[in-house]
């Protein structure tokens, strides 16, 4: 079933952004919507509230504030699972080792300058979703009568 998910092209990818777009269309989504903007600290705290009080939150924050960043709404069939594997392990380096075709291996940086973001579960792309296109009307899913 066609379902959506969030992804953003964070701030060490940024120049690689037409690129990384080409891939997307490649394997099969379709980009609902798109906004390229550059996040406060305020917003980039809000938006990993779930990190709130660990080690790396501050350094994620600045990091995630520290330049433009385009946030997509993707869309085909079990498109959150499927933008998490293409994007593999959250580690960098790691997923060098362990997923060397996967995209952040290919295009991120580090343990933390990942490249590439998705969201983690149905709830987590709703909420996601709504913190980038806040205007955006999201048709809900049917239910039987
Ligand atoms: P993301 O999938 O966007 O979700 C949370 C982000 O926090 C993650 O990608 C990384 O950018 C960052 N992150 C997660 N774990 C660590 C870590 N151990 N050290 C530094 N940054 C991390």
């Amino acid at each position: 079933y066609v379902e959506r998910t969030l992804a953003i092209i964070k701030p060490d990818a940024i120049n690689r952004a037409d690129h990384l777009e080409d891939i997307i269309l490649k394997s099969g989504f379709a980009i609902l919507q798109k906004r390229r903007v550059t996040l406060t600290p305020e917003q980039a705290s809000d938006f990993y509230v779930e990190h709130y009080g660990k080690l790396f939150f501050p350094s994620l924050v600045a990091y995630m504030s520290s330049g433009p960043v385009i946030a997509l709404v993707l869309a085909r069939d079990h498109a959150i699972s499927y933008w998490r594997e293409l994007i593999g392990p959250t580690n960098t380096i790691k997923a060098r080792q362990t997923h060397p075709d996967c995209l952040r291996a290919l295009y991120g940086t580090d343990d933390q300058r990942n490249a590439l973001h998705g969201s983690d579960s149905f709830t987590s792309s709703e909420r996601e979703i709504r913190f980038f296109f806040p205007d955006s009307i999201i048709e809900p899913v049917p239910v039987g009568q």
